[in-house]
């Protein structure tokens, strides 16, 4: 396992992807322990991306119900939980879809964590069929987020998948 992560400067982000996401396989092998895993992969994402707030939402059982329930994290305090079907998170979990918002006030329910955040991306973590959590990305830009996003967050939300 290598606790280093090397990113080359001036590569366009779907490079950065690419070179990111076989050293997140290095990061976590031979560690099996969701949380650890989890938090290395987001602070490297932060790392390489600089994201506003980039996190996991896992879905817990609380007070009997399911929830999504914060997760490791980097960036500025979140809200803790998220029903299914509410704001951005509960809407890809209960649509099984990633989801790119480019104007965070133009998404009806929207979950305003921080003023500051004005696109985002939320992608499902799948595991058989059942959505067990979500990555979501946050951005201070409009429009911050597109299909490269959704294509490498998605391989590596498989790869957190794998691990739950
Ligand atoms: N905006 C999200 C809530 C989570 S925070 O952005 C960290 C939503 O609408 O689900």
């Amino acid at each position: 396992m290598s606790e280093n992560i090397t990113i080359m400067q001036g590569l366009s982000k779907g490079e950065k992807y690419v070179a990111l996401i076989p050293q997140l396989i290095a990061l976590t092998e031979g560690e099996d322990d969701l949380i650890a895993n989890a938090g290395n992969i987001i602070a490297a994402l932060k790392e390489t991306f600089s994201f506003f707030w980039i996190g996991v939402y896992f879905v817990k059982e609380k007070k009997g119900k399911q929830v999504l329930l914060l997760g490791p994290f980097q960036g500025p305090p979140a809200c803790v939980q998220i029903e299914k079907g509410r704001g951005v998170c509960g809407s890809a979990w209960d649509t099984k879809q990633s989801i790119i918002v480019d104007d965070v006030d133009q998404f009806p329910g929207h979950i305003a964590c921080s003023v500051f955040s004005k696109s985002e991306i939320v992608v499902p973590l799948i595991k058989n069929n059942i959505v067990c959590g979500v990555i979501d990305v946050d951005s201070k830009l409009l429009s911050d987020f597109d299909d490269i996003d959704r294509k490498y967050l998605e391989e590596i939300a498989l790869l957190i998948s794998k691990m739950i």
